[in-house]
């Protein structure tokens, strides 16, 4: 329980600084270009002086020396306080009051601009503590009252103290406050808890040290309040935990998502929007307001701004293969991890590569064409069958060792190039260099990933080194192949057919024109990105994915994730689990520990694990999670999103 709060004043229960204010008050009087000049000061000195890196009376000195000030400036000043308050601080104050805990303001500004706002919050005048000017018999300023503490960078702790062993703070006590002055208060343990407001503006060196961070006032009640004492009606209106916790969720799907996952979905009972377009970033962040589950597929771009707008969103579907359309590392930031669905499509893929090839070694293209322009051209020249011929695959990954199987059962022999060492499946043999493989297949297919390793591997040179007559292959990526030096090697006949179905650059959308220069290339069969898209592919994608997102929306499980520490923790029974994201700095733990430690809940497992900017933390405890308990994590400087699984 809190029984003291010490509020700072500037830029917490004021929006600016005082002494700012003041100084502003008298550069009025002053030409612009000037004015212009002395506030690109004033604002380094503040900033220096709220880092604490300046002694705070000198912060102070050194900004009135920048003009001079009279007595009409301050009143100037002081006249307008009122409008400078923050919102939601009355409410709040009077609310700590009603409680019983006892208010304080300590401010390194000057009495006779802080006294009209702690009047009108009706602050006892003797629980405020600030400056004091001291003006000439002309009303000029000309000094401060340096025996006063608060001309001390150490000035709000030496105050505290004082109080403290003389009584006037007895039990815990609560500091609310952006700087350095505040932050000590806490270091030297005078106050139990440092609460950031980061309404005004927001110093991340002090912010990253509180042990709470709120940005409207009314936040701060949950904090300081004890569960018995927090009003049910204000918990209410202050925060949304409760919608977010207790509800199903709620999943939009874009983009003509295969109907199995809305079915999935829609077993557990969780209400489904399926539409089929893919929405800009306006219509998106409109469209998905309040959904937890978002699923989209290739076309949709998730932004970081995208993410920032959409705060309920838990997880997003990727219901796809590719990724480069999200921004991972903002969702992740974002507490938003995202699954997709890798190796869905592998068999779609690797059946392709086996009917292209048969199409290509007896060139059916060209007759085909012939036979639908009427000609009849009967011939078995250049046509060969597969069985006994060699097959080259370049990436042995899910897609090259499935390709492997398929082959070897049509009767080639199979040789097969990896970065890394692979287990050869059958009899497939390893080449361990890349020109041994090509000098020796009668086919190379490319199962690569899109590294810069990989970028422009097969190039004029590897297409010389490849077989007379040999055909290539590319349903890997587009930049894997210099299509210009694929195209000169095919109309020399050093290649006699290709397969492509990736390209470097590939229409964003269907009604661009695409151009290659492969077009119109002899026995040259090109598609349009659809190794993997089959009805089948688009089941298994559509099972899988909402498979993970339901494990994750019912246990936190977030095995297979792209952007996000993989963990999973079985649930013990009749216990109450939390999932907490936050950002990846020393003490998280504790301080979250010391939430539960204060409301004597026990915590039964939990396990926490980083990647990158993250940590997640998946906690099983024994109690009842109240929503005061969710309120306090949600505030923990560090915390990036909270949700309960009762
Ligand atoms: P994977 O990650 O399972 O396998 C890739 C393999 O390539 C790994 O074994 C890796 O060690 C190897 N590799 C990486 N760099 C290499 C290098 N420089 N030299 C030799 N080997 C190297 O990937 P998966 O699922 O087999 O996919 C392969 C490719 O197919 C990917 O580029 C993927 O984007 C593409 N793909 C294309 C589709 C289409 O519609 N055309 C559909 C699905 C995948």
């Amino acid at each position: 329980m809190i029984n003291n709060i010490i509020f700072d004043f500037d830029s917490t229960i004021i929006n600016a600084e005082g002494v700012d204010l003041i100084l502003k008050a008298s550069f009025e009087k002053l030409s612009n270009p000037e004015r212009t000049h002395l506030l690109t000061q004033l604002n380094i000195l503040t900033e220096k002086a709220t880092c604490g890196e300046m002694p705070l009376g000198e912060a102070i000195r050194q900004r009135f020396d920048l003009t001079r000030i009279i007595k009409d400036d301050v009143v100037k000043a002081a006249e307008n306080m009122l409008d400078h308050v923050n919102p939601f601080v009355k409410e709040t104050i009077q609310h700590l009051r009603d409680a019983g805990k006892q208010i304080f303001v300590f401010s390194t500004s000057f009495e006779e601009i802080v006294r009209p706002v702690t009047d009108a919050l009706l602050i006892a005048w003797d629980h405020v503590f600030t400056n004091q000017l001291i003006y000439d018999f002309n009303g000029q300023v000309i000094g401060f009252n340096e025996k006063n503490p608060l001309f001390l960078s150490v000035g709000k702790g030496f105050l505290a103290e004082q109080m403290k062993n003389d009584g006037r703070l007895p039990g815990r006590t609560a500091v609310v406050g952006d700087g350095a002055t505040d932050l000590a208060l806490r270091k030297s343990n005078i106050a139990q808890i440092f609460i950031f407001y980061a309404g005004s503006k927001v110093y991340k060196d002090i912010r990253q040290q509180a042990d709470f961070t709120i940005d409207r006032f009314d936040q701060l009640l949950p904090l300081v309040f004890s569960e018995e004492e927090y009003p049910r009606e204000l918990a209410h209106s202050i925060s949304k935990v409760r919608e977010k916790t207790t509800s199903s969720p709620k999943v939009l799907l874009l983009e003509n998502i295969h109907k199995n996952a809305v079915k999935k979905f829609k077993e557990h009972k969780y209400p489904v929007k399926n539409l089929n377009n893919s929405p800009d970033e306006k219509e998106l962040i409109e469209t998905a307001q309040n959904y937890q589950i978002l699923g989209i597929r290739s076309r949709t771009r998730i932004s970081a701004s995208t993410l920032t707008n959409l705060p309920d969103l838990w997880v997003i579907g990727a219901f796809c293969i590719g990724i480069n359309q999200i921004d991972l590392d903002a969702a992740a930031n974002s507490g938003v991890p995202v699954f997709n669905a890798p190796y869905s499509n592998t068999r779609s893929v690797a059946e392709l590569v086996v009917g292209e090839t048969i199409m290509l070694m007896r060139r059916i293209i060209e007759k085909n064409a012939a036979v639908h322009e009427g000609r009849w051209l009967k011939s078995a020249e250049g046509c060969n069958e597969i069985r006994g011929k060699t097959i080259g695959i370049v990436g042995y990954g899910h897609i090259g060792s499935q390709v492997s199987v398929l082959f070897e059962q049509l009767g080639m022999s199979v040789l097969f190039h990896d970065i890394v060492d692979k287990l050869p499946l059958g009899n497939a043999k390893s080449a361990q260099h890349l020109y041994d493989l090509l000098g020796k297949s009668d086919l190379v297919t490319l199962h690569v990933p899109d590294t810069p390793e990989t970028r422009g591997m097969i190039g004029a040179r590897e297409l010389m080194a490849m077989k007379k007559g040999a055909i290539l292959i590319n349903s890997s990526r587009g930049k894997v192949v210099v299509v210009e030096a694929l195209r000169q090697a095919i109309d020399s006949g050093h290649i006699s057919g290709a397969a492509i179905d990736v390209f470097p650059e590939e229409p964003g959308r269907p009604d661009e024109i695409f151009q290659s220069v492969l077009q119109g290339a002899n026995n040259v069969i090109l598609t349009p990105h659809i190794g993997g898209s089959t009805q089948e592919a688009q089941e298994n994608i559509a099972d899988y994915v909402s498979q993970k997102i339901i494990n994750f929306a019912k246990s936190g499980s977030t095995l297979g994730a792209l952007n996000f520490p993989e963990m999973d923790l079985a649930r013990m029974p009749k216990t109450h689990r939390i999932l907490h994201i936050h950002k990846n700095v020393p003490g998280v733990l504790a301080k979250i520990n010391s939430v539960f430690a204060r409301r004597n809940i026990n915590v039964e497992s939990q396990i926490l694990q980083t990647k990158d900017q993250i940590g997640y933390l998946i906690v099983d405890v024994d109690d009842h999670i109240s929503d005061h308990v969710i309120e306090l994590m949600q505030h923990i400087t560090e915390t990036i999103k909270i949700r309960k699984i009762e």
